[in-house]
């Protein structure tokens, strides 16, 4: 049965270029699961867009001494970019500084304060006398009170990966004069949290055999500690406005803004189509299922914060599953952007193809555990995976077929047994990837791929349709030309450039994106193959070496 699925991406803080880590936790796995989606005929939708106020950005544009306007322009623009060029087919990606979004926002925010869920209150906040000003999240720096590590920010701690209040920090200083804050009292808006704590613990207690063990238990050791109300108005001039008479001179907390961009992101991608009310269906409808590709340092905000305000609304569907990944390490280190230890994704680009990263990231892809990236495994990979199994398999069937049959797939007289279990094989793989893929175990899924076409290698070295006659050899090119199709079908959401040039060598002219994903079953037409090239290209040291010691340079 054909539903509705909205993917959806944690939008990226407009401050600074993707890296691979981003890209592994989150981007990769959605596009994935989008283009399967649509590939079994669900009606897709795949949403994001950059996160662009709160001090992530306007501590960026301090450092950069531009306006914050500034920032999130250029930034925007490198990650889109970026996206588009790796292959993430979002539908929309948009921005959290555009009229419809805090337009949402305000909307959102004057519903739940309605309903009772917001309310004021006076707490203590850090004030710095010399910069006579209050210091919101990462303006206060110091000590983690949880793990110790000196350079913990006012919101939570890179180190240990806890969100934090500022006032817990030790030894807390402020970041533009580094002298001692003092504390105030101040008036802010709070969000009734505590309020949800029983009705979040029943609705995840449902999700506890679906979602990711990691996910599911953090959720729950979060619920079980307590929940308390949390301030979401900040003193500062970048963001959205407060809707409220008397309050202008506060913001909306950008956590708080930025997880309804979901919601926008979906009003926006309507607008533009020119059905304005086309977003209900997809967020009204219970039988519509959302996902949420995140990496774990966002779990608790789409797990309980954003639940919880969904809940505190009413009326709209609460996250179908948060696969939210681990983490992927660099070079066994991790990747820290304030050091500029890390691989981005726009310099990547300037040197490699998109798929071989896609390919790497995904047979390894940080799903249960952390995971590491290093430019000999990426290497490696490309060379023995993409060029010598996949590439070499398809490469020798298409050229086999070109110089012994014309360039025309041949059609076999008879198939032995051997020739039907491969395409028996075929069939199962289609179902084993489908199903590893709606799972979200994309690892498993892409290594299914893999397998099919080892086998299709290993059939073909059994069967030396070179040393045979050409009539015996009809039936196996033809059988290797069947899961070459298939292969070139099973590779879309994973790797699409590919996917495309090789549906193109067999001599179909449409788009293999187009294609159903079950008709990955069905058999090759007899028909001339198609500019014949090899699908990967061999990786030597010295594209490598380069790459290497830019890193070496920073460790
Ligand atoms: N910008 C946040 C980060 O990089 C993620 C925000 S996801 C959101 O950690 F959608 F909730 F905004
Ligand atoms: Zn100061």
């Amino acid at each position: 049965m054909n539903k509705k699925v909205l993917v959806t991406t944690a939008w990226p803080y407009a401050n600074g270029p993707l890296h691979l880590g981003h890209l592994a936790g989150s981007y990769l796995p959605a596009d994935i699961f989008a283009r399967y989606n649509r590939m079994i005929g669900n009606e897709t939708l795949m949403v994001s867009g950059t996160d662009e106020h709160g001090t992530p950005i306007s501590v960026q544009a301090d450092k950069e001494g531009c306006a914050p306007k500034e920032i999130v322009d250029k930034y925007h623009k490198v990650i889109k970019r970026s996206l588009e060029d790796i292959g993430c087919s979002y539908d929309l990606f948009t921005r959290t500084t555009t009229d419809n979004h805090r337009k949402t926002v305000q909307e959102f925010f004057l519903t739940l304060f309605e309903n009772g869920y917001i309310y004021e209150k006076d707490m203590e906040l850090y004030y710095c006398p010399k910069c006579r000003r209050f210091l919101p999240d990462r303006y206060v720096e110091g000590t983690c009170p949880k793990c110790g590590a000196e350079e913990a920010r006012g919101d939570q701690c890179d180190a240990c990966g806890r969100t934090l209040e500022s006032t817990e920090l030790i030894n807390p200083r402020c970041k533009h004069c580094g002298s001692a804050p003092e504390i105030r009292e101040r008036t802010h808006y709070f969000f009734k949290l505590s309020a949800f704590q029983d009705r979040l613990i029943k609705w995840i207690e449902s999700k506890r055999d679906v979602w990711r063990p990691n996910v599911y238990q953090f959720t729950i050791n979060w619920l079980k500690e307590g929940l308390r109300d949390r301030p979401i108005t900040r003193d500062l001039e970048w963001g959205i406005p407060m809707p409220i008479k008397g309050a202008e001179d506060k913001v909306i907390y950008v956590w708080f803004e930025a997880v309804i961009g979901y919601l926008s992101a979906t009003k926006e991608y309507f607008i533009n189509k020119g059905c304005p009310d086309g977003w209900i269906d997809w967020w009204k409808t219970p039988d519509t299922e959302t996902y949420y590709f995140i990496g774990k340092d966002n779990i608790p905000f789409h797990t309980i914060i954003w639940p919880a305000m969904l809940l505190a609304h009413g009326g709209l569907n609460l996250p179908t599953n948060v696969p939210a990944n681990e983490f992927l390490n660099l070079e066994g280190e991790k990747f820290s952007t304030s050091k500029g230890y890390a691989v981005w994704l726009d310099e990547y680009l300037e040197h490699f193809a998109p798929d071989p990263l896609r390919y790497c990231l995904s047979i390894n892809m940080p799903e249960s555990k952390d995971a590491d990236f290093s430019w000999d495994e990426f290497q490696r990979r490309n060379n023995e995976e993409l060029v010598s199994t996949l590439g070499n398999f398809v490469h020798r069937v298409l050229t086999f077929i070109d110089r012994f049959y014309d360039g025309i797939i041949p059609r076999p007289s008879t198939l032995d047994p051997r020739d039907k279990s491969v395409l028996r094989d075929i069939s199962k793989t289609v179902d084993v990837v489908g199903k590893h893929i709606q799972n979200c175990e994309f690892k498993k899924a892409m290594a299914s791929v893999m397998s099919l076409a080892s086998l299709g290698n290993q059939y073909f070295n059994e069967k030396e349709p070179w040393k045979t006659d050409k009539k015996a050899g009809a039936s196996t090119l033809y059988v290797s030309a069947c899961v070459v199709r298939s292969l070139s079908i099973l590779m879309v959401p994973f790797l699409p450039f590919s996917a495309q040039k090789l549906w193109n060598m067999l001599g179909y002219g449409d788009s293999v994106h187009e294609q159903q994903w079950s008709s990955a079953k069905e058999p090759v037409t007899s028909q001339p193959i198609k500019d014949v090239a090899p699908l990967f290209k061999m990786l030597g040291d010295e594209d490598i070496a380069e790459q290497k010691a830019k890193l070496e340079a920073i460790k």
